[in-house]
């Protein structure tokens, strides 16, 4: 499958959660995760999440002009029915240009909210957006954002190059519907991924960033 370059981000406590089983916005991290984040997205041209964490975590996907981004990635949101709420902050934030995914083949198009000149409505699969991304988008680095659902079916695909995590090992959250960066425990995937070691690095925050590039 030709596709971008595919790289995750999360921030896990020391049991492997990425939230609680509330699927509430996650908060057990530091200001330098976040600034961690930015300097991730500045590598992406089109940043992707689940539809469950765009809700979750009130996401505008934009890099503050501050940190001078040459510019904006575009904001992609995949969901099946394609069933968005025009009045999440995404919808009237100054960002990249939005691109709506639905999968599921009954998903009517246009999909909600209405047509805007910038969002762009889109019916494929999962793997066929990723194609579209590459080939008509343009993007030659994806950022995908989460969440676990989402992640595990990039990793289902094994279309995942690059893994960045912040380990935040001073927290713990415990709990069986807690999801991990594959989700809630369910299906094992159809074969296991390797990845090594490229940095790791203790922060004065008591967390290690460390990042993993797929083996080859
Ligand atoms: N710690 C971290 O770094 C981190 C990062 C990201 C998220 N999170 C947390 O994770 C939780 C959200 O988890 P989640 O599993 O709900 O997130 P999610 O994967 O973002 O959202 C799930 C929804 O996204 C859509 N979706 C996911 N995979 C899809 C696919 N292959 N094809 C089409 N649509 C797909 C579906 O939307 P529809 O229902 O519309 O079909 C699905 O219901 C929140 O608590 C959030 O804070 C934590």
């Amino acid at each position: 499958m030709e596709r971008p370059y595919i790289l995750i981000n999360f921030a896990i406590t020391a049991d492997g959660k990425i939230g609680t089983s509330q699927k509430g916005p996650s908060r057990f991290t530091s200001k330098a995760d976040l600034d961690r984040l930015l300097q991730i997205r500045l590598r992406a041209d089109a940043i992707l999440v689940g539809r469950g964490t765009l809700e979750a975590d009130e996401m505008s996907m934009t890099i503050p002009a501050e940190l001078k981004p040459k510019k904006q990635p575009l904001r992609c949101i995949i969901s099946r029915q394609g069933l968005f709420d025009g009045d999440h902050k995404v919808f009237h934030s100054e960002g990249g240009p939005i691109h709506l995914i639905a999968t599921a083949p009954e998903a009517p198009l246009p999909l909600t909210p209405p047509e805007r000149e910038d969002v762009h409505h889109h019916k494929h699969t999962l793997e066929g957006f990723l194609h579209h991304a590459k080939t008509e988008l343009e993007v030659e680095n994806l950022l995908c954002e989460g969440g676990g659902s989402l992640v595990k079916d990039l990793f289902a695909l094994d279309a995942i190059d690059e893994i960045n995590l912040t380990i935040a090992g001073h927290s713990l959250i415990g709990g069986e519907k807690a999801p991990t960066i594959t989700g809630l425990p369910r299906n094992f995937l159809p074969a296991s991924r390797e990845f090594e070691i490229s940095h790791f690095e203790p922060t004065p925050d008591n967390e290690l960033f460390a990042t993993w590039k797929r083996k080859n």
